[in-house]
């Protein structure tokens, strides 16, 4: 080979070295490589022609703080940036172009939306320290040649949070938006009411933050969710607000407001019991909340629904106000003299006409105001819509479906690919009552394919959305920030990138060996792959969840911190169950820990009978205790009262060195026991008092074999009713 033909492949092995680091998320329509590369250095200059110094000052802000140079505004033919706004017929809304070459970077697009896109895109091409503005010496700021085209899929890519069962305050809510802005995501559904909290201010309706906003001991609500006795809550003032519609807004975020009626809606009736049917109905919804149900027959409640309307109008620029509309206990409006009468009048047979009623009302209440309206798929039920109210399809993609055949506009977001508070894997925390929602199963969804859309249905849905209802986000501390990321990444590809250039593994490649690094330096706390462990001929072998995985463990029980030595090979030991492994990056994220299968826990099964003062319902019963299977439980048929008891006596005393004495759901870990204690008793008659239950769980060490464990209530739990499990004896 001559030396210019060597010359010539090693500069070309360099440039697929580097463009193989692009790894863009979300995938772009189109990406070509170029030759050689900009510098960018001290003398690089920043230029932009919008009117705007939103952009600018952003990227400005952005590479300033990584790179440590300061970059002029001024103008230069060359090592310049520069961001054009430019009227293109080529170049669709949201979409840009961004080409870099040895002597300048270019963004260009028709909209500031568009611009913003190419930032974000040149913000995954330079070092990943430029998210978290600490670079480090390897980081090397020369960025490639490169030809990028692109525009979305869908002009709505969303992300639903509900701040009502966990709060989170506006700084925390500015942060998760400047996430979703980092993924091209353009809308945020901030789920602000339900029954657990009212959190945003109503100046018409004061009683509603002052009283609505806060759960516990002496306040309306009751206790949920594990925030116990404490006052717990919070909301968001209008100035609040506007701060964060404000925020989004420069970030091409648009805020769609969701205030949950007319059920899901006891942070209401709490505040202004008025607004509940008759109070004698004790019925529950789903959530097994009572008197949470607006009264349609009481035609007071459409001017206090008209006058909350209009400030939310005024808060919120978007075009769309989401009214909810789903799960609504119906049993309420059986059981209400003033909706039967409404019933009656009107000719309506079934509640789902009922619940129509109240939803054309609102379109009507919302269009005043100069929105549209939107609500869940249960809207679809009982009657036609306006034709410009959009449906968000949860239940599953055959609402989607129904809701296009409507005529509807319609978001995709079924709950088996969507819902972020489904568990990511069977051993993850979550619910599952969606399915196992891994990152790969959210990636699969096609919003159109999936539902098998012609042309003529596809052109009606209008986009995406990932949703992550929180009543699971107390702890663990950034629990948040781990169901959302990476599913938000796989839901911001689908809605972003074009159907035919998608992949999993190549999605997941660009996930492991790009995109980790980019969250960790936004500081995402993201969900990572745990190893999976066997245990087999005497040695521990662990199977990387992916090829350059750091894996570290422990062997005395503990957690797995970043000093804990790295696996290397496998582990010979005959008490495997002493091992805790966990992936780790970058020393401060980590996955769950986990144990060796086939080598991990062994507790012991004695036979065991129980008594309690509890009643049984038709599912989860009490013989659930005695079978020593950790997926079943006995569940209460009512809030647990001070004096309730629950005793497991065995047949014969047990030997043990410890009996950890666990309560709550076992597959979503709420509902547990909040005021009580164990005891135990050696001879089945004399007890002994333990440990108070601390996050539902009290441990045993006994100094003798042990005929009795048992657990006493003290007050009530939170939640409407309470789970109780078997014992783990060790
Ligand atoms: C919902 O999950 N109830 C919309
Ligand atoms: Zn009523």
């Amino acid at each position: 080979m001559t030396k210019r033909l060597l010359t010539l492949v090693s500069a070309l092995l360099l440039s697929l070295l580097i463009n193989a680091q692009n790894l863009i998320i979300p995938k772009p329509v189109s990406e070509k490589a170029g030759e050689g590369h900009f510098v960018l250095n001290e003398k690089t200059v920043l230029n932009s022609n919008e009117k705007s110094s939103f952009n600018i000052n952003y990227l400005k802000g952005k590479l300033e703080l990584a790179t440590g140079y300061r970059l002029e505004s001024k103008n230069r033919d060359e090592n310049r940036i520069s961001l054009m706004l430019v009227s293109d017929q080529n170049i669709k809304p949201e979409g840009y172009l961004l080409e870099v070459n040895p002597s300048e970077i270019v963004i260009k697009a028709t909209t500031s939306a568009g611009i913003f896109y190419g930032i974000q895109t040149l913000l995954q091409i330079v070092p990943a320290s430029v998210y978290s503005g600490r670079s480090t010496a390897a980081d090397n700021w020369n960025i490639a040649s490169v030809s990028i085209e692109d525009y979305p899929r869908f002009g709505y890519r969303g992300m639903m949070l509900d701040v009502s069962r966990t709060f989170f305050d506006a700084q925390t809510v500015k942060k998760y938006i400047e996430w979703l802005a980092h993924h091209k995501i353009n809308t945020l559904h901030w789920h602000l009411t339900d029954d657990n909290g009212w959190r945003i201010e109503i100046k018409k309706y004061p009683l509603l933050t002052e009283k609505g906003a806060w759960r516990g001991e002496n306040e309306v609500l009751a206790p949920a969710f594990g925030s116990g006795k404490e006052r717990y809550g919070g909301f968001y003032t209008q100035n609040e607000i506007k701060e964060i519609v404000k925020f989004a807004a420069e970030r091409n975020i648009e805020i769609v407001p969701e205030i949950d009626l007319p059920g899901h809606s006891k942070a209401v009736t709490a505040s202004y019991p008025n607004v509940a049917c008759n109070h004698s109905d004790n019925s529950v919804s789903v959530q097994g909340e009572g008197q949470n149900v607006w009264c349609v027959g009481k035609e007071e409640n459409f001017k206090m629904l008209e006058n909350i309307m209009k400030e939310l109008a005024k808060l919120f620029p978007g075009k769309y106000i989401h009214i909810g509309g789903d799960e609504v206990n119906y049993t309420a409006w059986d059981n209400c003299p003033s909706c039967a009468a409404l019933k009656e009048r009107e000719g309506m047979k079934t509640n789902e006409e009922l619940l129509n009623y109240f939803v054309r009302r609102m379109e009507k209440i919302v269009e005043k105001t100069g929105k549209k309206m939107a609500g869940w798929d249960e809207i679809l039920d009982g009657g036609d819509l306006h034709g410009e109210t959009r449906v968000y399809a949860w239940r599953s993609v055959e609402k989607g479906i129904e809701s296009v055949r409507k005529g509807q506009p319609t978001i995709m977001m079924p709950g088996a690919y969507c819902y972020f508070d489904m568990k990511y894997s069977p051993i993850e925390r979550g619910h599952n009552w969606a399915g196992i929602v891994s990152t790969e199963k959210t990636y699969s969804l096609d919003p159109t394919g999936t539902a098998a859309l012609n042309e003529e249905e596809s052109k009606l849905i209008v986009g995406v959305q990932g949703a992550l209802w929180t009543e699971l986000l107390g702890w663990p501390a950034k629990f948040l920030d781990y169901q959302t990321f990476p599913r938000l990444a796989a839901v911001a590809e689908v809605g972003w990138s074009l159907q035919s250039i998608r992949k999993w593994d190549d999605f997941n490649n660009r996930l492991e060996r790009g995109h980790y690094n980019r969250m960790a330096n936004m500081g995402i706390s993201f969900r990572l792959p745990y190893p999976v462990v066997n245990y087999e001929d005497g040695a521990i072998r662990v199977k990387l969840p992916y090829e350059w995985a750091v894996i570290r463990y422990t062997s005395d029980e503990s957690e797995p911190t970043a000093l804990s030595p790295v696996y290397k090979g496998e582990i010979f030991t005959d008490k495997p169950e002493k091992y805790r492994f966990a992936t780790f990056y970058k020393d401060d994220i980590k996955s769950i820990t986990v144990t060796a299968e086939n080598g991990g826990y062994r507790y012991l099964s004695p036979s065991v009978e129980i008594t309690t003062n509890l009643e049984e319902g038709k599912h989860n019963k009490i013989h659930n205790l005695t079978d020593y299977k950790s997926d079943t439980y006995f569940r209460t048929t009512r809030r647990l009262a001070a004096g309730d008891y629950l005793t497991y006596t065995f047949a014969e005393p047990v030997k043990s060195s410890r009996i950890i004495v666990e309560t709550g759901m076992p597959v979503v870990d709420f509902y547990w026991i909040t005021d009580g204690y164990v005891e135990y008793s050696y001879d089945g008659a004399e007890f002994v008092k333990g440990e108070e239950f601390k996050r539902g769980t009290a441990t045993i060490i006994p100094d003798k074999p042990v005929k009795a464990v048992r657990i006493k209530v003290t007050g009530p739990n939170d939640g409407y009713v309470a789970g109780f499990r078997d014992l783990k004896i060790e």
